[in-house]
């Protein structure tokens, strides 16, 4: 429909049923454009465009939210690519776009940001969770799910609780990974703990690049590894990791939530992947049970159902962050209109001097009244699905929290929670936050968790010797790093690290 008639038709249908409840329509457009940049084929990607899709439907017919005006979103698939992201960032900018939701991935992220922070265009992203990205570095940058931050402390604590002092850190290559892995360290060092080791992978590692990594780390001292890597190569570490027999007893993998994420979208997970992640710990962000929670997952089947060939798949946390973050536009959105905000663009080009040249540069506009939505956007205050939202002044939403998980049998158990609050309990972040804060050792708890190797025993520190290594080090033939591996592990099953099943294909 052309956008006139559909203005039209936004005005006549408000003007009916509207009723005098809504003051100064007239200083509002019956549309506004948003952006939203996602990777469809991808566990988040997936689950985060159903959740945005339902989103805007609710938030279009609910008139009490945006007094009648409409979201006109406009998504687009980046595939995972940085440079398509940055295309498509461009060509929203080139739409009177108020605002961008996304994009994938912490890398894409700060290559965006530097695009809509100089034509003050709000981008949110209840995905880049690299806690770099909160930094003053990038004004238009707002994180709408847990920082990366609260979680490596999460994980600092539990290392702590169980009295190990060093991890050996696994991860990948990029921003996310290695600004993931420093504040791991920062964490660390705040519990007088190290990272022992560092396992850079690159981004797009082949099994053998894990082997030889993984391969490294088991000469290594410590045997508490920390996974922080993207869904699909993670499994394929813990596969290879299996194969090594680095997930027997005395090994503990701590991975981050990308393992929960995988868990929630794609359970029942196939037994084979299941033997390869047996024992590993991993966190999920926590979101409060409620009404609203409750409603929106019983929605889920329906909203999945028919949309796609491969068969339904399961909410996970960053799709109810998903869901919320474009609720949250839309308040904000509200907040940037009663402000008195008005929808105005200016020609870069001419506000640079910037000669355009053979580039169709006069595209680019610089969204006048940016900085009032985003001042709107850090005032938001509302509950979602994902809980009670509200921003600290670091930018940060209210209250952190994190589930620990432990991965047995054909499923998975909480063993406790972690809150930025009272650190490591089985209590529910809503019965601690009504206790005094209490972050002493006596009072940091969580169930006991059955560790890889099937036991309940807790991994010891300093449980390997140069002896053990040396043995480890002769049964599995390391010394050859391309030839075959001629120790039991290589018999011991079908698979192998090149046979692993079709869930860690690329
Ligand atoms: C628009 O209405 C809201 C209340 O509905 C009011 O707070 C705001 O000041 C008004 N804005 C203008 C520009 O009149
Ligand atoms: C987390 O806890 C620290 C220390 O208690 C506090 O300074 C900070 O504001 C908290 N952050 C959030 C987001 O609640
Ligand atoms: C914190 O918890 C410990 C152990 O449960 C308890 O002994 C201590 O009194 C608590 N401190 C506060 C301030 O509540």
């Amino acid at each position: 429909m052309n956008k006139v008639w559909l203005l039209v038709l936004v005005v006549f249908c408000h003007e009916i049923f509207s009723n005098g409840v809504v003051t100064n329509i007239s200083t509002r457009p019956a549309v506004v454009n948003v952006g939203v940049i996602l990777s469809y084929n991808t566990h988040i990607g997936k689950v985060a465009k159903v959740s945005i899709e339902a989103a805007i439907e609710d938030v279009n017919s609910d008139p009490t939210v945006l007094a009648g005006t409409k979201i006109n979103l406009t998504m687009q698939d980046s595939n995972y690519s940085r440079f398509l992201g940055i295309v498509q960032t461009l060509q929203f900018i080139g739409k009177d776009t108020m605002a961008i939701i996304g994009p994938l991935n912490s890398v894409t992220a700060h290559v965006i940001s530097q695009i809509t922070d100089e034509l003050q265009v709000p981008l949110l992203s209840y995905l880049a969770v690299d806690p770099a990205l909160s930094s003053l570095q990038f004004p238009f940058f707002v994180r709408t799910s847990q920082s990366d931050l609260f979680q490596m402390v999460a994980i600092a604590e539990i290392v702590d609780h169980y009295g190990w002092k060093e991890v050996t850190a696994v991860y990948v290559d990029d921003d996310y990974g290695r600004n993931g892995i420093v504040a791991l360290g920062d964490a660390l060092v705040e519990k007088r703990c190290k990272i022992s080791y560092k396992a850079p992978m690159p981004p797009k590692a082949t099994q053998d690049d894990i082997t030889d990594i993984l391969v490294k780390v088991a000469l290594t001292e410590s045997r508490i590894i920390v996974l922080h890597t993207y869904d699909d190569p993670g499994l394929v570490v813990l596969n290879v990791a299996k194969y090594l027999e680095m997930m027997n007893s005395g090994f503990v993998w701590i991975a981050t939530n990308w393992l929960s994420t995988i868990l929630d979208t794609d359970s029942p997970l196939a037994s084979n992947v299941m033997d390869d992640i047996q024992g590993v710990i991993t966190l999920r962000m926590y979101t409060p049970d409620s009404k609203l929670k409750r409603k929106f997952i019983s929605r889920w089947s329906n909203l999945t159902g028919g949309r796609n060939a491969n068969g339904s798949f399961g909410l996970n946390s960053y799709g109810l962050y998903a869901y919320d973050t474009v609720w949250l536009l839309a308040h904000a959105i509200d907040l940037f209109f009663n402000h008195g905000g008005d929808i105005s663009f200016s020609n870069y080009i001419r506000s640079t001097e910037l000669q355009g040249g053979s580039l169709n540069l006069d595209a680019l506009n610089i969204f006048n009244g940016g900085n009032l939505l985003l001042k709107s956007i850090l005032q938001v205050n509302m509950t979602g699905v994902t809980g009670p939202i509200e921003f600290t002044s670091d930018r940060n939403f209210i209250n952190p929290a994190f589930e620990v998980i432990n991965v047995i049998g054909t499923g998975f158990r909480r063993v406790g929670y972690w809150t930025n609050y009272s650190g490591l309990s089985v209590l529910s972040p809503e019965v601690l936050y009504t206790k005094p804060p209490n972050r002493s050792s006596a009072n940091q708890r969580v169930y006991s968790v059955i560790w890889p190797g099937q036991t309940i025993q807790q991994p010891r520190v300093d449980m390997f010797n140069g002896y053990c290594i040396d043995v480890f080090t002769a049964a599995h033939g390391f010394k050859n790093r391309t030839g075959e591996r001629t120790g039991k592990g290589s018999g011991s099953r079908t698979s192998g690290p090149t046979g692993v099943g079709p869930v860690v294909e690329r």
